[in-house]
């Protein structure tokens, strides 16, 4: 009998972050709180190991990095968890990216879009996503990858 096991390692779960995330912890922290991407890293790392999954974190301000690592989440991720920041709101590419990727995807913000500026009403995520996850600040990123889990069960 042939093992395969060696073929088949767990993929990892992106977690990918859109424009501007780069400056959490000085940008506005009246909306988005003072933790710091690399402090919301860190606590994402620290839950993947207690549930035991892999991840792999990622943060770029460019529209054509991100929809390049939900094409790659295709073949090597599990799912894809994706706060695309301003782009979730103008952005037709990434929507078409997430429906060619066919994985799960949760998408996170940390305020609530909804109570804000009418044009972050619109989302070209959401329509495409298996949940949603907005104004619970950066437990909305351990939420959503427990929800990834719980989805793939
Ligand atoms: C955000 C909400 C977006 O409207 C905004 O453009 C962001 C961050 C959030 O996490 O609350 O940059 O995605």
């Amino acid at each position: 009998m042939t093992n395969t096991s060696a073929l088949s390692a767990p993929l990892p779960i992106f977690v990918l972050n859109g424009p501007n995330l780069n400056l959490l912890g000085s940008r506005e922290p009246e909306i988005y709180g003072t933790d710091t991407l690399g402090d919301i890293e860190a606590m994402v790392a620290k839950r993947a190991v207690e549930l035991g999954i892999l991840v792999d974190f990622r943060q770029t301000n460019s529209e054509g990095e991100l929809i390049t690592w939900i094409q790659e989440a295709r073949e090597a991720s599990s799912g894809i968890i994706l706060n695309a920041a301003a782009y979730t709101h103008t952005s037709v590419g990434l929507f078409d990216a997430i429906v060619a990727a066919q994985k799960p995807l949760i998408e996170v913000h940390l305020s609530n879009p909804y109570k804000r500026e009418a044009f972050r009403h619109t989302s070209f995520v959401s329509p495409a996503a298996s949940g949603v996850i907005c104004g619970l600040g950066a437990s909305g990123y351990l939420l959503a990858l427990e929800g990834l889990v719980a989805l793939a069960k």
